[in-house]
């Protein structure tokens, strides 16, 4: 019985601790936005939530070793990387144990994308959009750390630095949150979807990039999620 009662504290913890993980690296966002804008002017509002299991078919590029559709409940406890808790203890893994390599699923294969394109990133808000619960109030940043040739890992937080810093962006940028004004869950916050257009360099070496997706807040590395893409 003492099992079920460490996953049980330990479900807790993820639950209400600040978190989050990208469920989709190519993320078609056009038609979902559009519904998650016109549901919420409904009387009641309906939430349109992005995260997986439903609407996977807006996914054509996927995290490593994420399941198609995959569930957010169960990822929000056995996929995320907390980073700030594993160092703490030693462990400065950048990426999960299961994303060390390019691990793929078969129906959920990395993204592909050009030179000078663009891939969306996508991640939930969590409550946090607005600064709910975050330290001073600041959800934070997100950021993309890559070592800027292909068939190279970045393997240890040491390495999130300034030079393999891709780009950085608002952890709520692209977001969608409403009502107005509101700022907690608890007043009705519903903020689903967040994005991040990541920027491909023009110059980028065609072959398999590896990327490290990072939420930073209260001026540490937080929650991690690795991926790779394919540039032809
Ligand atoms: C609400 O979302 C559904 C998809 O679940 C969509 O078909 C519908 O057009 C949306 N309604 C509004 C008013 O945007």
């Amino acid at each position: 019985m003492k099992t079920t009662t460490i996953s049980a504290v330990a479900v807790f913890a993820a639950l209400t601790s600040a978190h989050s993980w990208l469920g989709c690296t190519d993320h078609d966002n056009v038609e979902i936005l559009k519904w998650m804008k016109g549901n919420s002017t409904l009387t009641p509002p309906v939430t349109i939530d992005p995260l997986m299991p439903w609407f996977s078919n807006f996914c054509k590029g996927w995290p490593r070793a994420k399941q198609n559709p995959g569930d957010w409940i169960a990822e929000s406890s056995n996929y995320v990387w907390n980073i700030a808790a594993n160092s703490f203890n030693g462990e400065t893994g950048a990426c999960h144990p299961n994303q060390r390599g390019p691990n793929y699923e078969g129906n959920a294969p990395m993204a592909t994308a050009r030179p000078g394109g663009q891939i969306r990133l996508m991640f939930g808000g969590n409550g946090h959009s607005r600064g709910s619960n975050m330290p001073k109030g600041d959800a934070g940043n997100v950021n993309v750390y890559w070592k800027g040739e292909p068939e190279a890992e970045i393997t240890d937080i040491s390495e999130f630095t300034e030079e393999n810093k891709l780009q950085s962006d608002g952890f709520s940028a692209e977001s969608f949150a409403y009502p107005a004004g509101v700022v907690s869950p608890t007043e009705g916050l519903q903020d689903k979807g967040n994005w991040q257009t990541l920027n491909i360099p023009q110059t980028i070496i065609p072959g398999r990039h590896m990327f490290v997706w990072v939420w930073s807040y209260g001026g540490a590395p937080q929650w991690s999620t690795c991926f790779d893409v394919m540039v032809q």
